[in-house]
């Protein structure tokens, strides 16, 4: 089993992330993880922050000689950006943890809610989704993503300008991503159980990264339009193999990949943060005010896009060591040719 932790805030020391249950004998370098991490730094939209931090990742134990041991993968990523802002906040943001998360932690400085609240979290689950990566990319598995629309709009060449305008008004944008897993066995997830089916697994997976307010797989909401006829792939069988005339399913039925190539769509809100601020309320005082600001992404779409393909590799590799697993890359690689569906 495939298990990780993070921890950390978005101005704290660092991030960090412990990955337990990775194979013996994998290559890995820093630089794989780096790869990744820059990527999430990218896109429009992002804040100042993105130019002055570039984030980088120390792998503290678990690799020797360029190859991984079977311990725990401890990385560590420093924020250099991790100046403590000392006043105390209390004017909340809508759309954010701050007023669910200082009621339950009984805290009254929003700011021990959103530091860890923020999605600076997920360049710690990028990190553990690049060795996922690594790792199915010996059997083949291949990770695409890209983004289908921000703010409603799908042309691709308007949206430096639409976002552009949309900070300078005060405003901010979402919008909608897909990943595609490439070369996918049959088999990996299961019918059996709710906890095991792979939609459910990678649906949690990506609904729980800031922002992602809906996750659909193949056609997903889509499909609810449709006729049974215009919406199942047929199947066909040819040269010793089976496969599927369409991919509306997405590569997964019963809760277990088919063959297809995995399609997932998510949507992401608006940034919450807002230079035009909300009405909202001061927690010190049960006054009306402004919500807090400061510095933020206007878009966050393509930086999610990353971080949704890294959440969906960390539970594909889960799933795909379930089924072929073993203690060290021979050992699944001798699983993997024995009996790969
Ligand atoms: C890559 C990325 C960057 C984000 N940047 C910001 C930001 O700069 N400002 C902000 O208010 N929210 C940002 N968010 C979203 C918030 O972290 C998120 O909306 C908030 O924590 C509340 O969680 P929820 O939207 O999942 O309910 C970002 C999300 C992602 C995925």
């Amino acid at each position: 089993m495939l298990r990780f932790l993070t921890a950390g805030e978005s101005h704290g020391k660092a991030l960090v992330a412990i990955l337990e249950g990775m194979v013996a004998n994998l290559p890995l370098t820093e630089e794989d993880l780096d790869t990744e991490l820059g990527l999430r730094q990218g896109g429009v939209g992002r804040s100042e922050r993105m130019k002055i931090e570039k984030d980088k990742a120390q792998i503290l134990s678990g690799l020797r000689k360029g190859k991984t041991t079977g311990s725990p993968i401890a990385i560590l990523i420093e924020n250099t950006d991790s100046k403590d802002r000392e006043e105390v906040l209390t004017r909340l943001r809508p759309g954010h943890a701050d007023l669910a998360g200082a009621l339950k932690y009984n805290q009254s400085d929003v700011r021990n809610i959103l530091e860890r609240a923020s999605a600076r979290e997920t360049a710690a689950r990028v990190a553990v989704g690049a060795i996922s990566k690594k790792l199915l990319s010996e059997f083949g598995i291949k990770f695409e993503n890209r983004v289908v629309s921000i703010g409603g709009e799908k042309d691709g060449s308007k949206w430096e300008a639409l976002v552009k305008r949309t900070g300078e008004e005060g405003d901010s944008l979402g919008g909608v991503f897909e990943i595609k897993v490439l070369n996918m066995p049959i088999g990996l997830g299961s019918h059996v159980h709710f906890d095991r089916k792979l939609d459910g697994r990678l649906a949690q997976a990506i609904m729980s990264i800031q922002a992602i307010k809906g996750v659909e797989i193949g056609l997903g909401f889509g499909a609810a339009d449709k006729k049974g006829t215009q919406v199942h792939d047929e199947i066909f069988y040819a040269g010793g193999k089976y496969s599927h005339g369409t991919n509306n399913a997405g590569g997964i039925e019963g809760g277990m990949s088919n063959g297809e190539t995995v399609v997932i769509r998510a949507a992401m809100k608006p940034i919450a943060t807002l230079k035009k601020p909300l009405n909202s309320v001061d927690m010190a005082t049960k006054g009306s005010c402004k919500a807090h600001f400061e510095r933020a992404d206007v878009c966050a779409v393509h930086a999610a896009a990353v971080i949704g393909s890294a959440a969906a590799a960390f539970v594909i590799a889960d799933a795909f060591l379930e089924k072929y697993g073993g203690d060290s890359l021979e050992e699944v690689k001798s699983h993997f040719s024995g009996f790969m569906l």
